[in-house]
C-alpha cells in the first residue's frame, strides 16, 4: 500500500521580492510535519538548497520510524528492542515487505521459499574466477547482485516481483560466502537446506568439503540478531540511492547492486570495518583511548571517531544499546576475551563525558560494537560490510516496492545552483 499523510489545513508562507505564496503543509502519523515545495519553482522560479538533504523529505513511507532526538527506531510501528529479542530475520523481513508480522502458514511459506532459491547457477562460479583474490568483498558482490540479473532477464520490477525479491534474499548470503571463499582460496559450499537463514550462511563461510562443521547456536543466534537490527533504516544514503536508481525504471538487481556501493562507504555501512581497524591502532599503539577520543576532537587530521555520530540519532542510537549488551553476552558465552571490547567501552565512556562530543550530540551507532562480534564469530574483518549488506536486503527491497507503488514517485532529478562560467565565445586552439 501507498504511505498516505495524513489530511492537513496548515500551511505554511514565504515571501520573496514581491511574491509572497502559500505551502501546504504535510504530516505523518507521527506528527512530523514537512512544508510541501512542489509547485515552489513554478510560482516562484526558487528551488531549494539542501546538501546532503538533511533538511529534505524525498518520499513519504510507511515501513520506518526513527525519532533521533529520542532514540527511537520502529519497524512497521514495532520497536527494535522488542524485535531483536523477539523475532527472527526471515520474520523481520516479511514485516518490512508485507506491513504486519507473518502467521505461521506465511513464516513458513516464505522460509520455504527462501529456502528454495539459495542455489547459485552452477554457471555463476566462473564469475568469481575472472577477479582477483585479494578483491574487497563489496564491489564483488555489488557485481553479482546486478548479474543476478543477466541470469533472470524477466525480473524486470514492472510486474511480479516476487521471485526477485525471494531471490534477492535467498542468494546474498550465498554471493556473500562465495567470495569470502574465492579469496582464501577455498571450495565454494552448497547451501544446505535444512539450516535456518544465519546458520545456513555460516555454514557456507567456514565448512570445507573435507570435515563435518556444526554452527555454533550461540554464534547463529547473535548473527541473527545482527541481520535483524541491520535491516531498514529509512532514507539513509543506500536506501535512497537504491530509490533514487529504482525511479529511473531500473530493475531491482540493479538498483539494490547500487545499494550495496553506496553502503561500501567509509560514512555508512563501511564505518564497522572502519571501526575495528581503529580499535586495532589504539591496541597497537599501547590501547590509549583518551589520545584518540583527543586526536577525534582536533580537526586536523581528519580524524574522526568511527562509529560515533549521526545523522539522524542526536541521542543514543538504539541498534547500538542492544549491539553493546549482545557484544558482552556473546563474548561471555563464547568464553572469550577481547581488548577491543575493553577500549571500545573506554572510548564511549570518555567521549560521553566529554564536552566536545555532549555539545555536538555525537553517540556511538550501530557500527561502534557490531564488528566486534563480528570478530568473535570469525567473520574477516573485510566482510563486516558485507555483514550489513545481508542484513539491510529486506529494508532496500520493501522500500524499492514501496516507491514503485507510490503515485508520487517521479524519476529522481534534483537541481543545481550553477556557479560555472557564463556563456563565452570559443577560442582556437593557437590563441588559448
Ligand atoms: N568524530 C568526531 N567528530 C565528529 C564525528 C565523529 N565520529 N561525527 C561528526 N563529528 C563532528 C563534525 O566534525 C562536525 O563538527 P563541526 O560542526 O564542529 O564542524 C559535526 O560533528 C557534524 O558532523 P557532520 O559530518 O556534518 O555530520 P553528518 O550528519 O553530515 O555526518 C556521520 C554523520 C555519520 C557521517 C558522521 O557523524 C561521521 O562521520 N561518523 C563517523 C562514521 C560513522 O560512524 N558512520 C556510520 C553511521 S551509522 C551506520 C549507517 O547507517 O550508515
Amino acid at each position: 500500500m501507498p504511505a498516505e499523510t495524513l489530511p492537513t489545513t496548515k500551511t505554511a508562507t514565504l515571501a520573496f521580492e514581491d511574491k509572497t505564496v502559500s505551502l501546504p503543509v504535510v504530516s505523518g502519523s507521527e506528527q512530523e510535519s514537512a512544508v510541501d515545495i512542489q509547485k515552489l519553482r513554478a510560482q516562484t522560479g526558487l528551488i531549494t538548497m539542501d546538501p546532503g538533504f538533511g533538511n529534505t523529505g524525498a518520499c513519504k513511507s510507511a515501513i520506518t520510524f526513527i525519532d533521533g532526538e529520542k532514540g527511537i527506531l520502529r519497524y512497521r510501528g514495532y520497536d527494535i528492542a522488542e524485535l531483536a529479542e523477539k523475532s527472527t530475520f526471515v520474520e523481520v523481513a516479511w514485516l518490512l515487505l508485507n506491513g504486519d508480522l507473518p502467521k505461521a502458514d506465511e513464516l513458513k511459506g516464505l522460509t520455504a521459499d527462501i529456502t528454495r532459491h539459495t542455489l547459485l547457477n552452477e554457471n555463476f562460479r566462473r564469475f568469481f574466477d575472472a577477479l582477483p583474490k585479494d578483491a574487497h568483498p563489496m564491489p564483488v558482490c555489488a557485481a553479482a547482485v546486478a548479474a543476478l540479473a543477466t541470469f533472470y532477464q524477466g525480473d524486470d520490477g514492472a510486474g511480479n516481483t516476487h521471485d526477485t525479491v525471494i531471490r534477492l534474499i535467498a542468494k546474498m548470503p550465498t554471493l556473500a560466502s562465495y567470495s569470502y571463499k574465492h579469496s582464501i582460496g577455498q571450495p565454494f559450499m552448497y547451501p544446505v537446506n535444512k539450516l535456518d537463514y544465519a546458520s545456513n550462511f555460516l555454514h557456507m563461510m567456514f565448512a570445507t568439503p573435507c570435515d563435518d562443521y556444526e554452527v555454533d547456536p550461540v554464534l547463529a543466534k547473535a548473527m541473527d540478531l545482527l541481520l535483524i537490527v541491520h535491516a531498514d533504516h529509512e532514507q539513509n544514503c543506500s536506501t535512497s540511492t537504491v530509490r533514487m536508481v529504482g525511479s529511473s525504471q531500473a530493475n531491482l538487481y540493479a538498483s539494490v547492486s547500487a545499494g550495496i556501493s553506496a553502503l561500501w562507504g567509509a560514512l555508512h555501512g563501511g564505518a564497522n570495518q572502519q571501526v575495528i581497524e581503529m580499535l586495532e591502532r589504539i591496541e597497537a599503539d599501547g590501547g590509549d583511548a583518551q589520545k584518540f577520543v583527543d586526536r577525534a576532537k582536533t580537526k586536523k587530521d581528519n580524524s574522526r571517531l568511527m562509529g560515533f555520530g549521526h545523522r539522524v540519532y542526536k541521542n543514543y542510537d538504539p541498534r547500538a544499546t542492544i549491539l553493546r549488551k549482545a557484544c558482552v553476552d556473546v563474548l561471555k558465552r563464547l568464553k572469550m576475551q577481547s581488548r577491543q571490547l575493553d577500549i571500545a567501552m573506554k572510548l564511549e565512556d570518555i567521549a560521553l563525558k566529554d564536552e566536545y562530543f555532549i555539545s555536538h550530540k555525537l553517540y556511538p551507532n550501530v557500527d561502534f560494537y557490531s564488528g566486534i562480534i563480528y570478530k568473535a564469530m570469525g567473520i574477516p574483518v573485510n566482510m563486516f560490510t558485507v555483514m550489513f549488506a545481508i542484513g539491510r536486503m529486506p529494508g532496500w527491497i520493501a522500500q524499492w516496492l514501496e516507491s514503485r507503488q507510490d503515485p508520487d514517485n517521479r524519476i529522481a532529478r534534483p537541481r543545481q545552483i550553477y556557479t560555472g562560467h557564463t556563456q563565452r565565445p570559443y577560442s582556437p586552439i593557437e590563441k588559448r
